[in-house]
């Protein structure tokens, strides 16, 4: 069920007229559903329930403070990817053991800060990765707890930029080489293996190559525990899509209950770390028409949000539907709806059939995942408002970037 919808012609946030968070906070601005993101994360639960498992929040999708506070309350862990991610889940009171630590690229500083907040799990990435986090915690007189992120060559048949489990993509220790890689970390004296993880890929719409890598992942654990080594838990990864258009994404049952049966006669704790389906349709791009520019070839409609905003269409060339606040009756005409900024990829979306005027306001449909976590301040612009809605009442959940507050950091000469 949506959580944004139409009463009388106008479109809401649960109980609240876009059109009076328009008035209220100007535009663009971002407007997540509190109650769409409890319903997301209750979803997984659900399906989990009576399993020994723990639903970790991608904090990349959306790292908004209020976003990581509602699913924190809800017991959600979370999967981070840097030190600022740490800050972030620990500035709302997270618990430590809850936190999964994802990347490729961990900096000592980074480790050395996880280990002190004492972290569930370090998903490592590289035999590098390994040895460094291993003489880190010796320096600590720490151990540090690991599984090791296993690539198991499945094409998850997404966008080449999301697509992470193929031996080409940089992420994870091939599969060949992921026996080895746990008897090095047997011998270590400074961490702890405690369990396998697998992520292969993003805004998957298909279930099958999921189960595809978890029976792989499986016959991985089976042999290590010919070996001696018994691991805790497997961590499924995030990937689940959503629908931006028309397509039809797998449930959260259909997507889990596969694998669920494969890992129901074992003793191990199940890990995820969904993002987007957590918050992708959760959050919207409220903006205004800035202009009209019909033309011979194109008609422009630009906007007050841009590529700086919502960087998804002109990066991956994705779409996101673009509906008016307001229904008007005027005739529709194909809109090029592009922002302000000064390139050709600055759009929202393309030929889209619209009643347009100056003044109107647009709602930019499941821009809560991936999107104001990639804003940027291209332009000098200051990134956008974020409204978080809860029944009736609404919050100012990030204030509007002043351009003062860009330059701030930066000094003249001398
Ligand atoms: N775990 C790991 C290790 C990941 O790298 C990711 C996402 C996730 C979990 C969460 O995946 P999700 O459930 O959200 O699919 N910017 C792109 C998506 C990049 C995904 C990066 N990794 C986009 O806008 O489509």
């Amino acid at each position: 069920m949506s959580h944004f919808t139409r009463k009388d012609g106008a479109l809401y946030a649960e109980e609240v007229s876009l059109l009076d968070i328009a008035t209220r906070y100007g535009t663009p601005c971002w407007v997540y559903s509190r109650h769409a993101l409890e319903t997301a994360l209750d979803e997984f639960q659900q399906v989990l329930d009576g399993f020994d498992s723990l639903v970790c929040y991608a904090v990349k999708a959306n790292s908004n403070l209020a976003v990581l506070d509602v699913f924190a309350r809800r017991g959600a862990g979370f999967d981070i990817v840097s030190a600022g991610e740490l800050k972030r889940v620990l500035a709302v009171g997270a618990d430590p053991r809850q936190i999964v630590f994802s990347g490729v690229g961990k900096t000592a500083a980074e480790m050395e800060l996880a280990l002190a907040a004492g972290i569930l799990c370090f998903n490592v990435e590289s035999a590098a990765e390994l040895e460094r986090l291993d003489a880190v915690a010796g320096s600590l007189g720490k151990t540090a707890p690991i599984s090791l992120r296993v690539n198991p060559d499945v094409d998850a048949r997404t966008h080449p930029y999301v697509s992470t489990g193929l031996k080409e993509n940089k992420f994870g220790v091939a599969y060949d080489a992921a026996l080895p890689f746990y008897r090095q970390a047997a011998s270590l004296d400074n961490v702890r293996i405690c369990g396998v993880d697998c992520h292969i890929g993003s805004q998957l719409m298909d279930a099958a190559p999921f189960a595809e890598a978890l029976d792989k992942v499986l016959l991985l654990v089976d042999g290590l525990a010919a070996e001696g080594i018994v691991l805790e838990h497997i961590d499924l990864g995030g990937g689940l899509g959503i629908r931006y258009r028309d397509e039809e994404a797998p449930s959260v049952k259909d997507y889990l209950l596969p694998m669920l049966d494969k890992l129901r006669q074992r003793q191990l704790r199940i890990l995820l770390e969904p993002g987007r389906r957590l918050v992708g349709n959760a959050g919207l791009l409220l903006t205004r028409v800035e202009y009209l520019k019909p033309g011979e070839v194109k008609n422009f409609a630009i906007v007050d949000a841009a590529m700086n905003d919502l960087a998804r269409p002109a990066l991956y060339g994705s779409w996101h539907d673009i509906v008016p606040v307001v229904l008007q009756s005027g005739v529709a005409l194909p809109w090029d709806i592009v922002g302000p900024v000064c390139e050709s990829g600055d759009f929202l979306g393309r030929g889209r059939e619209l009643a347009l005027s100056s003044g109107d306001l647009l709602a930019i449909m499941s821009a809560g995942a991936y999107s104001m976590s990639m804003s940027s301040n291209y332009n000098t612009r200051p990134r956008a408002a974020e409204v978080m809605v809860d029944g009736a009442r609404c919050h100012l959940v990030r204030h509007r970037e002043t351009a003062e507050e860009l330059f701030a950091l930066e000094r003249r000469l001398g």
